[in-house]
């Protein structure tokens, strides 16, 4: 294979120098109006070379044809020989039987609500069949629902204990969520469920459905045919939110919902396909990311959406970011040579003010940061948006502008020190600034702008993957651990231990063997 090595490429050099002589910006807005939100990058390096030396990176890893075979459902997933296609799931014109699915599962939904039926949905799924759910449903239903959902992921025998804990069988459905249907934890909990509702003479056809793109392992399970809603190969389970995944949000918050963060990611695809790079939202932001990561040298990034409601969207980014980017060769096989996808972690403001901005501020590594607000809220105590906004702006300008010593020892001068207590205070005090960021403002928390914002980190995600040469959509990672359960699972049940073990794996597995 002939890819090029990325640090081989003239323009990847031409873009490190660029951006290592490129001050982080403190004056000068730089704004992007995308579809259901505006992006603002001001508080990353950014110049007119800079973006001139993007660009051409981007051209030499042929971003418009790479997009375009994307958009086509080609198989840009190399490794795996598959199309990540998710974009045809919100496409006006999507392919033959993502509309008819889409159909079965809103009547599946209709007859619900037209019966009031299912008071109880326990989701079981686990990753992409979960975070995408608890998401939404905690984004639209975070002042209640009528239907109470439960979301089932962990094989921990509490998180199913909890799950069922109180519930009435007889109002209960279980949603089984696994593309591959061969996740143990949901398989598990899955199988933990049955027994539950056959304990309470319950027949459990009646009250399981089951997504996944393997039918024929569901219909083995025992669900009947009408009750399994249908996934595709080309659809990787970090980015399946878009489907009958999604049943669970459909019937708890509604199938609304759903059409509208279909709506707000199609037209955020649009965005990103047509738009220039100049003010072309993902694309900026994983040029920032880049320039962020593999070239100052900034391990991680900080998810702070500025709305509780979008707790979730930490865990969500955190998977979509982390298992797509998590990769350190390239396509043909070759170390990248930089650092890769950074960790992203994160809380909503303010909570998290009051647990890590600290180390943000004066921590010896800091964190390139995402803010994200809605400009108007959907409760009625201005107060308290007014505090939330506030925070939210004074956070990221405090990184931004830092405190020098002598700002530092002025204030504490000004606060009734004593010269002697000032110069001792003041370096305790000082802020170094110029911490990379962006702000995303939401009009508000629609479901229209929440599936514009999810298209956007996907497609960060996809320009990021591209640039670093790595296939964003495998996880071979996560197969290897799941490998060696299986086998210590044997082990802990009886078997002998294998001596591929190291010491300590052997001794643990015989001291908790059970
Ligand atoms: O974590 C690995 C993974 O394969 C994810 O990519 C996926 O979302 C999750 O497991 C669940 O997989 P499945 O939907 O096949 O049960």
């Amino acid at each position: 294979m002939t890819f090029p090595a990325l640090t081989d490429l003239p323009e990847w050099k031409r873009f490190v120098l660029v951006a290592q002589a490129c001050a982080p910006r403190e004056d000068g807005l730089d704004l992007i109006e995308a579809p259901g939100l505006t992006l603002d990058s001001s508080g990353q390096r950014h110049s007119a070379e800079l973006l001139a030396a993007g660009e051409a990176l981007l051209a030499a890893r042929q971003f418009s044809t790479q997009r375009a075979r994307l958009f086509a459902g080609e198989p840009v997933n190399t490794t795996e020989h598959r199309a990540a296609w998710h974009t045809a799931l919100r496409a006006l014109r999507s392919p033959e039987g993502v509309l008819s699915e889409r159909e079965r599962m809103d009547a599946f939904v209709r007859k619900a609500d037209a019966e009031r039926r299912w008071r109880h949905i326990v989701h079981i799924g686990i990753g992409g069949s979960d975070w995408g759910v608890r998401l939404a449903v905690s984004a639209f239903g975070y002042a209640g629902t009528w239907r109470e959902v439960r979301s089932v992921a962990n094989i921990d025998g509490h998180a199913i204990e909890g799950g069922l804990a109180g519930l009435d069988p007889r109002h209960t459905l279980v949603v089984l969520v696994s593309k591959s249907f061969t996740t143990a934890e949901t398989l598990q909990n899955g199988a933990r469920a049955r027994e539950w509702l056959q304990a309470a003479g319950l027949d459990p056809a009646a009250h399981m459905v089951a997504v996944t793109a393997k039918p024929e392992r569901a219909r083995a399970w025992g669900i009947p045919d009408e009750q399994i809603f249908h996934l595709w190969d080309w659809v990787g389970g970090r980015f399946s939110v878009w489907s009958a995944v999604s049943l669970t949000t459909a019937l708890s918050v509604g199938a609304d919902v759903l059409a509208g963060l279909r709506m707000g990611a199609a037209a955020m695809d649009e965005h990103f396909l047509h738009a220039p790079l100049s003010v072309n939202a993902p694309v900026r932001m994983a040029l920032a990311g880049v320039v962020n990561r593999s070239i100052l040298g900034h391990g991680s990034l900080n998810i702070a959406p500025y709305d509780s409601r979008l707790a979730n969207l930490v865990p969500y980014v955190q998977q979509l970011d982390m298992e797509s980017l998590g990769k350190s060769v390239d396509l043909a096989g070759r170390p990248v040579g930089v650092p890769t996808g950074p960790a992203v972690w994160g809380m909503p403001g303010t909570d998290a003010q009051h647990t890590f901005f600290q180390w943000m501020h004066q921590g010896s590594d800091g964190a390139p940061v995402d803010f994200i607000v809605c400009r108007q809220a959907d409760h009625h105590w201005p107060t308290h948006h007014r505090q939330l906004l506030a925070n939210c702006l004074a956070q990221r300008e405090a990184l931004m502008r830092g405190k020098t010593l002598d700002q530092a020892r002025a204030e504490c001068l000004a606060e009734g020190l004593d010269a002697a207590q000032a110069d001792a205070l003041a370096p305790h005090r000082v802020h170094p600034g110029g911490r990379a960021n962006h702000l995303v403002v939401l009009p508000r928390l629609s479901p229209y702008s929440l599936g514009a914002l999810l298209a956007l980190y996907e497609h960060r995600v996809f320009t990021q993957g591209l640039i670093w040469g790595i296939d964003p959509f495998d996880q071979w990672g996560v197969e290897y651990g799941k490998v060696l359960a299986r086998d210590i699972v044997g082990e802990l049940q009886g078997d002998t231990a294998q001596p591929v073990h190291d010491v300590s794996t052997r001794h643990w597995i015989t001291e908790l063997k059970r």
